[in-house]
């Protein structure tokens, strides 16, 4: 039986000005997959990312996201859905003036989140602990690495524990062994949290590690799909040539 879809996107379209950027694209993501996003820069793969929460308004089309009719939801509706659905964006930005712990606890406080189980600080000790950087809570974003604060970032993600993540050119600006263990993270972290994530990404190890299945755009829509190693492999040398 085909695993249930988290996502669905049907022919979804958005014009900045009369610059058509996604032209009656398609996408599903089922439960506990990762699909890769691969496609030139400026093609519009963070724009399909922030339609699906609705961060940027798509012209026409439909979006299902768990069930829910994304294009239909009223603001408390789009909440719930923006609480299921963690996105790591592109900078992976944290707030400057706040620690770690702070800036951990601010989506709980902003959502007024609930654990039975575990107070907020248990929270934030235990997604720290999962991305591996307990020792830096007490520490300020200007104090860590480039690398650490990414996994800071995606600690921040996973505090409401989403049943999807958008991960936004997660290694993005870091070196190959740091990289590299950002993308063993995103393996980890769909078995600790059993999330389904879509992974936009340049970085070709990246999309090896951390990806079952690789949609590639072009012009608006994605022109092929595949396994890492069935792309790697394409009789067209085009598309080999996004994994160079
Ligand atoms: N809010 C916006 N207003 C106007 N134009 C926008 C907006 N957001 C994105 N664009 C334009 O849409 C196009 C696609 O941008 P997008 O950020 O999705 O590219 P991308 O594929 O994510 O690129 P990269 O790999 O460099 O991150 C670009 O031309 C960009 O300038
Ligand atoms: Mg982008």
């Amino acid at each position: 039986m085909e695993k249930e879809e988290v996502i669905v996107v049907k022919n979804l379209y958005k014009s900045f000005l009369d610059k058509v950027i996604l032209n009656g694209i398609d996408l599903k993501l089922h439960r506990g997959e990762n699909l890769g996003i691969m496609g030139k820069s400026g093609i519009g793969k963070s724009v399909l990312a922030k339609c699906i929460v609705r961060l940027i308004e798509p012209d026409s089309g439909e979006i299902n996201v768990l069930g829910k009719d994304v294009l239909a939801c009223n603001d408390t509706e789009l909440d719930d859905i923006r609480k299921k659905v963690g996105y790591l964006f592109q900078g992976g930005a944290l707030y400057d003036s706040m620690s770690v712990r702070e800036n951990l606890l601010f989506p709980i406080r902003r959502t007024q989140f609930v654990d039975k189980k575990h107070d907020s600080q248990e929270l934030v000790e235990r997604s720290l602990a999962s991305v591996g950087l307990l020792d830096v809570i007490d520490k300020m974003p200007s104090e860590l690495s480039g690398g650490m604060r990414k996994r800071v970032a995606l600690a921040r993600t996973l505090i409401l524990r989403p049943e999807i993540i958008l991960y936004d050119e997660p290694t993005t600006g870091l070196d190959a062994v740091t990289s590299g263990e950002i993308s063993e993270l995103i393996i980890k972290i769909r078995e600790e949290y059993n999330t389904a994530s879509i992974i936009i990404t340049h970085d070709v190890k990246c999309a090896k590690i951390a990806t079952d299945r690789i949609s590639i755009m072009e012009d608006g829509v994605f022109m092929v799909e595949g396994t890492y190693n069935e792309l790697v492999h394409s009789d067209r040398k085009e598309i080999r040539d996004y994994f160079i």
